[in-house]
């Protein structure tokens, strides 16, 4: 059942994903989609728009009408308990149709505030009574802060158990962020090195070159730590940072995540300023086509406060990684679309081949998340005849990804899991609140003391200049994240 079925995310993401998967035959005959909104539409209004929406992301293909033919709608209103008991009896039916053993996955792809009334309702009109598994898939944002994300929790855990509830990371869907744990702990190259002794740094962008778009009335209350920062980037943060788990289990994973967030060194009022700075984009220049600054976007307030751009330093006290900045970047506006990871090693206790005028190029590990898929290290060798100096070398795998924002890949890949009940990559609830009370120290500073800066970068640029300073100041820069010439770094 996917509860906002006529939105923006089940058109461009839920139907794409779910049709790739029963194209490659991961999902059986046996299913079933019920469309739950509330627009006033017959099952075949839906099934064509279904059907549009793989059309328009995917292309022409044969089984199409076999697989929408399973599609259902449902015209339903929240709070009213009769549209529940009216979903019960064609979810049964269904069921029974399609013999689905009571399995059923409830997929909340619309706003927060309805999460809590419809989880209570879909279990006191006994749509969670069923045989089978019974499962909730939450969209973020998860809360808005730690009080609000426990409330939810609160109401949801009246209806679902931790181990019934998936909450949505698209980014621990993406390719490249699932293989940070391979490249770590099936590479007897890396993990050894994998601490203080040998890293200098680990450097994580999430550059954007949209703005808010259409987005102006929730961006305003979210802004980019809370919309990036929360989520996605300290998720990543944890995955690098992470202790090797006993097992790839669902529990054992989670478990050495939330031991990351539990050594991330609290942020207090007085510190905010020294790890954490922000920024909101002036007009400017976007890849060659003028744009409006922050400001002057739809539903934004003309003096707004609202920050599009963070950068920060993330300590970790724990015994492997005391000492070792992790730097994290993400705004909107910037000058290129593109996550990436680069792990920087220290310089060799004794380099042979100094030279003054051409110092020598450190060891970078660049994990490729988007738009480009891949690895690149980064080594020094010798070119022939030149006995003193080294020259940088790359080795990189590439693998080309889906050139997409949100691509359906990271959601196919969701999906999947959920149905086969691998939670491994959602977020626990110990996640999100660890996570939640890191932030919100930050955002209650920043929201208490107006940026007199603001806006502070202009569009199309990397960002403010504060946020080079933040590295300079431990005397280092950020690595460029569009290309990546180390001859010209
Ligand atoms: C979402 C944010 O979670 O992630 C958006 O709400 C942002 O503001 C998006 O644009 C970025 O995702 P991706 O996959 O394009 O990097």
């Amino acid at each position: 059942m996917i509860f906002g079925a006529t939105g923006d995310l089940a058109k461009r993401k839920l139907f794409p994903s779910l049709y790739q998967l029963y194209r490659k035959g991961e999902i059986s005959k046996n299913f079933a989609v019920i469309g739950v909104a509330r627009r006033d539409w017959s099952h075949d209004t839906f099934k064509s728009h279904v059907k549009d929406s793989i059309l328009t992301s995917i292309g022409k293909d044969e089984n199409i009408d076999e697989f929408v033919s399973h599609f259902y709608y449902q015209s339903h209103d929240v709070s009213d308990s009769n549209s529940y008991v009216e979903l019960r009896n064609l979810s049964n039916d269904l069921d029974e149709k399609y013999d689905l053993q009571g399995n059923r996955i409830f997929y909340l792809a619309m706003a927060p505030e309805f999460f809590g009334t419809i989880t209570e309702k879909l279990k006191t009109e006994g749509l969670t009574e069923t045989g089978g598994y019974t499962r909730l898939v939450i969209e973020k944002p998860f809360g808005h802060d730690l009080p609000s994300a426990e409330k939810l929790n609160e109401q949801i855990r009246q209806s679902f158990s931790e181990d019934q509830i998936y909450r949505i990371d698209h980014y621990l869907g993406k390719n490249m962020v699932q293989n940070i744990e391979a490249i770590r702990f099936a590479n007897a190259l890396f993990e050894p090195l994998w601490n203080n002794r040998y890293i200098s740094n680990i450097q994580i962008t999430s550059s954007e070159t949209l703005g808010v778009e259409e987005r102006g009335r929730y961006y305003e209350k979210s802004g980019a730590l809370r919309d990036m920062v929360q989520n996605h980037m300290l998720q990543m943060v944890s995955l690098l940072a992470m202790e090797p788990p006993i097992k790839l289990t669902t529990d054992e994973v989670r478990s050495e995540k939330v031991k990351v967030f539990r050594a991330m060194r609290e942020m207090t009022s007085s510190n905010v300023d020294e790890f954490f700075i922000r920024g909101q984009y002036d007009n400017g220049e976007v890849q060659g086509t003028k744009v409006a600054g922050y400001r002057e976007e739809p539903n934004v307030d003309p003096n707004s406060n609202t920050e599009t751009y963070v950068a920060g330093k993330v300590l970790i006290d724990n015994f492997r990684w005391a000492g070792v900045p992790f730097y994290i970047r993400t705004g909107k506006r910037m000058t290129a679309k593109a996550t990436k990871i680069v792990v920087e090693f220290k310089e060799i206790p004794m380099n042979l081949y100094y030279h003054p005028e051409k110092p020598q190029h450190p060891n970078l590990l660049v994990i490729h998340i988007q738009p480009d898929e891949g690895v690149t290290l980064h080594l020094n060798a010798k070119k022939s005849g030149d006995k003193l100096k080294t020259t940088p070398v790359n080795l990189s795998y590439s693998n080309k990804g889906i050139n997409g924002i949100n691509t359906p890949e990271a959601y196919e890949k969701l999906l999947f899991d959920c149905m086969r009940g691998d939670a491994t990559n959602f977020t626990h609830w110990d996640e999100v609140k660890l996570s939640w009370s890191f932030v919100d120290t930050i955002s209650t500073y920043w929201e208490s003391t107006t940026s007199k800066e603001f806006p502070n970068y202009p569009a199309g640029s990397m960002g403010p200049k504060a946020a080079d300073e933040l590295l300079d100041q431990d005397g280092f820069k950020w690595w460029p994240v569009d290309g990546f010439d180390v001859d010209n770094c």
